[in-house]
């Protein structure tokens, strides 16, 4: 089994997922991977494609998946084989990841799409081959996911993580005078915003802004950069940043944690005392972002449910690999499984540290 970036602390876990895998394979080569519809099915497999794998949010949750998908073996008895692919970050490496893992006999693929306006090829390969595809993460347009039955999505709501966020820097703006370097009243902010035309990037940036003017804020943007998800290059524009606005900068509104973290990175670096740092506002909870909460360096981030997403995800897939009901899978339209986003702050990070999946 190939898999993603694995954490440290979870290295007995993949020991037993590789070897997990090793016997999944053999399994899968003396059965056959399809079973007679009236046969039992013993083992599945899953492939997984990745739009990029050194992604801090994807890989996070890859292991989460990998992880349920070995507690779920044991629990149904099922061999479960993933392979898991990476395209870094080509389209047409991800169009022919899901044609070999096709001609793997995979019963079921699941594509974090690098082009989200591109899911033509993918789409076209699956239903020539009836092989369904759950999507997710990068969310593709809903005319797209209706060209087929067996096309799926799992992932959270663009415009809940914007207004979260949005609200947990109202709160501090207002509660934490010292904020307002130039005590003028208004909040001057910058944004750091994720992969132009990704849904998360475009929504999370208008909702953010929107409610904290909605919270009785008032907010002058100063200026904005375009750091594709990215902590190296967050850091970057945050340096130009500082030194453009000449610390006049009050608020860091970051489309995810690692941007955030690239930010703090730039502070760091900077001749700033960190008392007078610019509030810094982040989105997914990774386990890095959690640690800037904790220590202070972060306000706060929103909780992007990675455990409850790889759950429901390893849940639909199995479901669809052994002809079984989708009646536990909370499916919305027939398509879409959608997670909550969370506020988390100083006050209740620590529950989410050690977060487990809710999902059955
Ligand atoms: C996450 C980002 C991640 C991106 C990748 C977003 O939902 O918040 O951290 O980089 O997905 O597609």
């Amino acid at each position: 089994m190939t898999t993603g970036k694995i954490n440290g602390g979870k290295e007995m876990r993949r020991k037993y997922l590789v070897l997990a895998g090793v016997l999944c394979i053999i399994t899968v080569a003396a059965g056959g991977c399809k079973s007679g519809e009236e046969e039992t099915v013993k083992n599945i497999k899953i492939g997984v494609t990745l739009y990029d794998q050194y992604d801090t949010f994807i890989s996070e949750m890859m292991t989460e998946f990998t992880e349920y998908a070995a507690d779920k073996e044991e629990e149904s008895g099922v061999a479960i084989n993933v392979e898991i692919m990476d395209a870094s970050q080509s389209q047409l490496t991800q169009n022919e990841q899901v044609k070999s893992l096709i001609d793997k006999g995979c019963d079921v693929i699941c594509v974090n799409l690098v082009d989200r306006t591109e899911p033509t090829t993918i789409t076209d390969l699956a239903e020539n081959n009836h092989v369904p595809i759950i999507f997710f993460n990068r969310e593709l347009v809903a005319e797209d996911l209706e060209r087929w039955a067996e096309l799926y999505y799992v992932g959270a709501d663009a415009s809940e993580s914007g207004t979260l966020e949005g609200e947990l820097a109202a709160d501090a703006f207002k509660t934490n005078s010292s904020m307002d370097k130039n005590g003028d009243g208004i909040c001057q902010y910058v944004v750091l915003e994720g992969e132009a035309g990704h849904q998360d990037s475009i929504v999370r940036t208008e909702y953010s802004v929107n409610t904290m003017v909605e919270k009785g804020v008032e907010t002058e943007k100063l200026g904005y950069a375009i750091a594709n998800w990215n902590r190296a290059q967050a850091q970057t524009k945050t340096a130009a940043m500082l030194t453009q606005f000449d610390n006049k900068i009050e608020l860091i509104i970051a489309n995810n944690d690692d941007m955030a973290l690239g930010a703090i990175d730039a502070l760091k670096a900077s001749q700033i005392p960190k008392e007078e740092w610019p509030g810094v506002v982040g989105i997914d909870g990774t386990d890095v972002g959690l640690n800037a909460v904790k220590n202070g360096e972060m306000l706060g981030t929103v909780y992007n449910d990675k455990e409850g997403q790889a759950q429901e995800m390893l849940n639909l897939a199995f479901v669809i690999a052994t002809n079984g009901e989708k009646d536990e899978i909370p499916l919305l339209n027939g398509k879409y499984v959608r997670t909550p986003y969370h506020k988390v702050t100083l006050d209740n990070v620590e529950e989410y540290e050690n977060k487990q999946g809710t999902a059955n």
